[in-house]
């Protein structure tokens, strides 16, 4: 065996709304090969996810939901660490020590705050506003080399790649400084029915998105009435034609052939042809994917495993981590 160490990947996704067919074809799908390269965690936020107020019953449903479907998918627990974040102590902790070396203005210029504290008006907590800060200390505790996010989350890493710098300036070569690895072109998915916004896993509208768990009839039904445009003619336009290029972006990342190919072939065809076709590639994709999820489902056991495991697992990192942070701190060794 190569003493050579395998670089870290982490990721995480908030248990809360409803997976779909864009966080799959944006974000799980690219994840699965990783590991032939890189040490992979995946974690459930739901640390993070309370920042908002959440149903328990609900939050309690959505975490065992996502596992059993991360698994589905084909994320190999055996050979992919997947757990959940409050299982890990050590994330809140890091996290408050990384609080005293992140400026409040740093945090007041965050988009994502700005946008949830004007969703929320009613609850801007402090965690809303620590959420960035507990993000880093996600991704610091593991050393993780790349951190597979969309692009909305841009942001966040760059500041916690500044985190990282400012302690290593003060304390010496603790943490690793990570670097974000952006999903493919025309891997990020839109709205069905507002083909302008990024497909949302906890969105209002029924139509706008494709679940996971949809049955294929649903899928069908939504693909059909998804927004496009009276021109008729199929070509990849994301400016003057959203509805119809997120259809042909689908399409590119489920079938792999690429756009010109797609647009040579679909040539002098109509909306319903594509969409036909869009509809029978998410269907077929989908189905060994629910079966899959309805046998993990149904075997809670082996899901307690995978979280003991993971939870076993990401502990023992995370501790190394946060003994050489409270030493470089200056903290008695209990
Ligand atoms: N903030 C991320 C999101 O909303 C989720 C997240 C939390 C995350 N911790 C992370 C992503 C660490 C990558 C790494 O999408």
């Amino acid at each position: 065996m190569s003493v050579e160490k395998r670089p870290t990947v982490l990721s995480g996704i908030q248990p809360s709304g409803r997976l779909t067919i864009g966080n799959y074809l944006g974000a799980l799908k690219h994840w699965l090969g990783l590991h032939d390269q890189f040490d992979c965690y995946y974690m459930l936020v739901d640390l993070h996810a309370i920042t908002v107020r959440q149903d328990p019953a609900l939050l309690r449903e959505r975490c065992h939901e996502f596992l059993a479907l991360y698994i589905a998918c084909g994320l190999d627990p055996r050979h992919n660490v997947l757990f959940v974040q409050s299982h890990v102590p050590q994330h809140a902790e890091l996290a408050w020590v990384l609080n005293t070396f992140t400026q409040m203005g740093e945090l007041n210029r965050m988009t994502q705050f700005k946008d949830k504290s004007a969703k929320h008006a009613d609850n801007i907590n402090a965690g809303l506003f620590g959420y960035p800060v507990l993000m880093a200390a996600d991704i610091l505790l593991y050393q993780a080399e790349r951190v597979p996010v969309g692009d909305d989350q841009k942001q966040h890493l760059e500041l916690t790649r500044d985190i990282a710098l400012r302690f290593n300036n003060v304390h010496g070569p603790v943490f690793t400084v990570p670097e974000p690895m952006i999903p493919p072109v025309g891997a990020r998915i839109m709205g069905l029915q507002t083909p302008t916004a990024k497909m949302s896993k906890s969105g209002d509208a029924e139509t706008d998105a494709i679940y996971l768990l949809d049955e294929p009839a649903v899928i069908t039904r939504k693909i059909k009435r998804a927004v496009t445009d009276t021109e008729n003619a199929i070509r990849f336009d994301v400016a003057n034609k959203p509805g119809v290029s997120n259809l042909l972006s689908m399409l590119a990342a489920l079938s792999d052939e690429t756009m010109p190919a797609l647009e040579a072939r679909f040539d002098g065809k109509g909306y319903g042809h594509l969409k036909g076709e869009v509809a029978e590639r998410v269907v077929a994709l989908l189905e060994p994917i629910q079966a899959r999820y309805h046998e993990v489902r149904a075997a809670p056991d082996y899901l307690q495993q995978v979280l003991r495991d993971g939870a076993a697992r990401a502990t023992k990192k995370a501790a190394i981590t946060l003994g050489r942070v409270h030493d470089a701190l200056g903290f008695i060794p209990r």
